[in-house]
């Protein structure tokens, strides 16, 4: 038998850095664009870093500053502050073009070229991701002929951004591109040849007659042009990060699209295809469970939703046009007309346990104001039954029928609120209903889309 020795002369104890500012995650609790933007934006100057560890350009979040808009897909939200490190994590999937197109963008908005970092390990939208993302989407919305199914467009309502297919790829592991790849021109045009000729024969029978060929000599040149041209910002960001934390700096996580919309927890199939929630963050980043330590997360003060898919407290009347209008909800990334409905606790209650939310964000409260009354729904009914717990999977979700408990609305200019006590007695009741509702304090409450219009309790 072997006995461990201690060496006398050891080093010093390893110490343990604590962070004034505990590492947070910002994550959405609906089914996404619950203002994660604003809130990341508002919360970056306390933080060593912003971290990406999800999505790709579906996303879209708005920053808006002294009344100008920033509508930003790939990179991080604290972009806006100098000295908050941006960081792209291996979990996202990255479309160069767009990246690069954000990057001219801050630098031509800053004079200098953002702080940022991107994974050599994450992976690249492929412009063939892109189009198999389009054929899949139709095939859906038109059923075989013959089915006998009865059901008509089954298709997700994806923002044809390609991330499907890039994540599908990364999980098929062979014809997949990253990052480092990129960087690497020697191999890049044999990688991208062969993965284009793939695609051409495994695409060319799904799309029909009128597919165009994927040409993996020109793609390959592409790629390795907007490789060099990311080069100056690609690093491996596990140990940059690690680096971060270990010299006692807090990071923000940056969650994209949200936890309605999570590959595994939210309400399959019609979701993403990536880990929205903080349970993605990890994987995403390289960074151990331990360094979330605070959640913060983030909801409208009524729903929405984007794309197909069950939504139990949809307005499809002049309400749900109301707040469509008065709360502009019309897609970042697409435009499209976001759907609109009342307040969820039924899911909510499901995210905020799922992602251990230690505090809540809750934005657009100014949306409701003018509103005779407001309802809120508290449980499901379904198949004639009282359900408390949220059905994520999509079949049982679409027969939810929402019960209902109806608040009084209130009125006025909510814009100009910057303490609690600035806000309407009506809307006061409405924040504090929602924090008993689901066990958590709300640590911001949004009143207008800009940078100032936001209440910060505890400060
Ligand atoms: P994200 O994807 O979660 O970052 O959210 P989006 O940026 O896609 O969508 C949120 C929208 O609401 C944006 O247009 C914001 O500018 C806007 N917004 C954020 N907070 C507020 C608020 O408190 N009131 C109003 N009226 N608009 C807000
Ligand atoms: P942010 O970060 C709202 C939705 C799409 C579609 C489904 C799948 O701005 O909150 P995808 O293109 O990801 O395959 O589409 O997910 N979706 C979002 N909806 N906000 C987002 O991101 C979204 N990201 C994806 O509309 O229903
Ligand atoms: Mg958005």
């Amino acid at each position: 038998m072997t006995t461990l020795s201690i060496p006398s002369a050891s080093p010093a104890r390893p110490s343990n850095p604590r962070a004034a500012e505990p590492s947070t995650a910002v994550v959405g609790l609906q089914w996404g664009d619950e203002g994660k933007g604003k809130v990341i934006d508002l919360l970056a100057p306390r933080y060593g870093a912003v971290v990406r560890y999800n999505g790709g350009a579906n996303a879209g979040h708005s920053v808006v500053i002294e009344g100008k808009r920033h509508a930003l897909h790939l990179m991080p939200s604290g972009v806006f502050h100098p000295g908050v490190q941006s960081v792209i994590g291996n979990g996202v999937v990255i479309d160069p073009e767009v990246l690069l197109r954000e990057i001219d963008q801050i630098t031509t908005l800053t004079g200098t070229a953002p702080a940022l970092a991107v994974s050599d390990r994450a992976h690249v939208v492929m412009p063939w991701h892109k189009v198999e993302d389009a054929i899949r989407e139709t095939l859906l919305a038109t059923p075989a002929s013959g089915d006998g199914s009865g059901e008509g467009d089954r298709s997700i309502g994806t923002t044809k951004r390609g991330i499907g297919p890039a994540y599908a790829d990364k999980a098929h592991r062979a014809p997949a591109v990253r990052v480092g790849d990129l960087l690497r021109p020697a191999s890049l045009r044999t990688k991208i040849e062969r993965v284009a000729d793939l695609k051409n024969r495994s695409l060319a029978p799904l799309a029909g007659p009128g597919f165009a060929p994927f040409d993996g000599a020109a793609i390959a040149a592409q790629y390795a042009h907007l490789g060099e041209r990311l080069r100056p910002f690609v690093t491996d960001t596990l140990h940059l990060l690690h680096g971060i934390v270990g010299a006692g700096r807090a990071v923000l996580f940056e969650g994209a699209n949200a936890t309605l919309l999570d590959v595994d927890h939210g309400t399959f199939p019609f979701v993403t295809s990536s880990s929205c929630s903080t349970l993605g963050i990890p994987v995403g980043t390289g960074l151990p469970c331990r360094h979330v330590q605070r959640v913060v997360g983030v909801m409208k003060a009524y729903s929405t939703r984007v794309g197909g898919g069950p939504f139990p407290t949809e307005l499809k009347d002049a309400t749900g046009d109301r707040i469509r209008e008065r709360g502009r909800e019309y897609g970042t990334t697409t435009g499209r007309p976001r759907r609109c409905g009342w307040l969820d606790l039924v899911a909510l209650r499901y995210t905020t346990m799922l992602n251990g939310a230690t505090g809540l964000a809750i934005m657009l409260l100014d949306v409701l104001a003018g509103l005779p009354e407001i309802k809120v729904c508290t449980a499901y009914e379904i198949g004639g039954e009282r359900v408390d717990r949220f059905p994520p999977d999509a079949e049982p979700l679409a027969l939810a029928r929402p019960v209902f408990e109806t608040l009084a609305g209130f009125d006025g200019d909510l814009t100009v609120a910057r303490t609690l006590a600035d806000l309407p007695a009506g809307a006061r009741r409405y924040v504090e209903f929602i924090e008993r509702a689901l066990g958590v304090p709300a640590e911001v409450v949004s009143v207008g889309p800009d940078r100032a219009q936001t209440i910060v309790q505890g400060e």
